[in-house]
């Protein structure tokens, strides 16, 4: 009878992820990150992406794991992709939800510019966000200090008013990422009226948002309207940091504005870090492609060596590693 219990017990028994799990998603995003950079420049979008995708299927079989993508890059676009509620892993070990984008930026590799990076979040099962029908939302990012002053429901104006004094730094020295799409003309503007700098990127808000929430990256805040898978992968960044962030879902698009208005959502909720991952223990990793002003990006050396830069963050230890890799094409799995 004893020995029954027992082995209930056991069955039962909740494997947590460790810190080996962080270093083995390193492992994924520096093989999709060598095998995309191959299309720098090439104008090939799909190439990049698909290229990037095998490769990470391909390495997160390794992982000791019972993963399953919940975030998988793609629906919005038909891109190449890891689906949602596909299995990765070994089938071992702890039970995980995986949100990832091989390629995030596909447009700044196939034009060969600056910040395009392969990321990849992890946390424990059930509790990443599930975007449905939701391809757009607005976000608000911000490093540790100013965590409990944004609400994303207030305009921009307030937001920088409150960021900067929870920082103890004049308005004027903050600086925002900002995608430059034309839906952005009025937050531009509100931005500028309280006299805080603007970056301004084309594509790659989950870069913005990783540097927002790491103080002393020269990013301080990151507004604005981007994808949600994107806005999901970024909590797990977030989250890891102990930054601060909120969402609201905006949809752009007309079948996404039809489609929530029949699935009842309310447009007023606030999404925050709790609602986009719900967890303490969660992972994020990220590997330059393109060179970065955050991360470097792929360098191909003399004889067929390969050079990677990533960066790799744990929420339980709070523990953030930038990770030089060199690695010899000839002996590495990928070819
Ligand atoms: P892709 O890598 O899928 O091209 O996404 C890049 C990106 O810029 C994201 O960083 C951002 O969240 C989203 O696209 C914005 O979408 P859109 O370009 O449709 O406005």
């Amino acid at each position: 009878m004893k020995k029954e219990k027992c082995k209930k017990k056991q069955s039962k028994m909740i494997i947590e992820p460790d810190g080996n799990l962080a270093m083995n998603l390193v492992r994924v995003t520096e093989a999709a990150a060598i095998s995309a950079a191959r299309f720098m420049g090439t104008g090939d979008k799909e190439g990049g992406d698909g290229a990037a995708v095998d490769a990470m299927r391909k390495f997160l079989k390794t992982v000791d794991m019972r993963g399953v993508v919940v975030i998988g890059e793609g629906e919005k676009d038909e891109a190449p992709m890891l689906f949602n509620g596909e299995s990765v892993g070994t089938g071992h070990g702890a039970e995980i939800d995986i949100a990832v984008d091989p390629v995030e930026g596909t447009n700044l590799l196939a034009q060969g510019r600056p910040n395009s990076i392969a990321v990849i979040g992890a946390a424990e099962r059930g509790s990443m966000w599930n975007p449905g029908n939701s391809f757009y939302m607005n976000k608000l990012v911000v490093e540790r200090k100013a965590r409990h002053v944004i609400d994303i429901r207030l305009s921009p104006e307030e937001n920088l008013k409150r960021i900067a004094e929870a920082l103890n730094r004049p308005i004027s020295d903050l600086t925002v990422f900002v995608l430059q799409k034309d839906r952005h003309k009025e937050l531009v503007n509100s931005i500028r009226k309280v006299g805080a700098r603007i970056t301004m990127h084309t594509d790659g808000d989950v870069m913005g948002a990783l540097m927002a929430a790491i103080p002393g990256t020269g990013v301080d805040v990151l507004m604005g309207i981007g994808g949600t898978p994107e806005g999901v992968i970024a909590a797990c960044a977030v989250k890891a940091l102990n930054g601060g962030m909120q969402g609201m879902r905006t949809p752009l698009l007309k079948e996404e504005i039809n489609q929530l208005k029949i699935d009842k959502i309310d447009l007023n909720e606030v999404l925050t870090l709790d609602t986009l991952v719900n967890s303490d223990n969660a992972f994020f990793a990220a590997t330059g492609i393109t060179e970065g002003s955050f991360l470097e990006g792929v360098r191909f050396d003399n004889d067929g060596g390969v050079t990677t830069h990533s960066v790799v963050i744990r929420s339980k230890t709070g523990s953030m590693r930038y990770i030089k890799g060199i690695h010899q094409l000839e002996k590495s799995i990928l070819v």
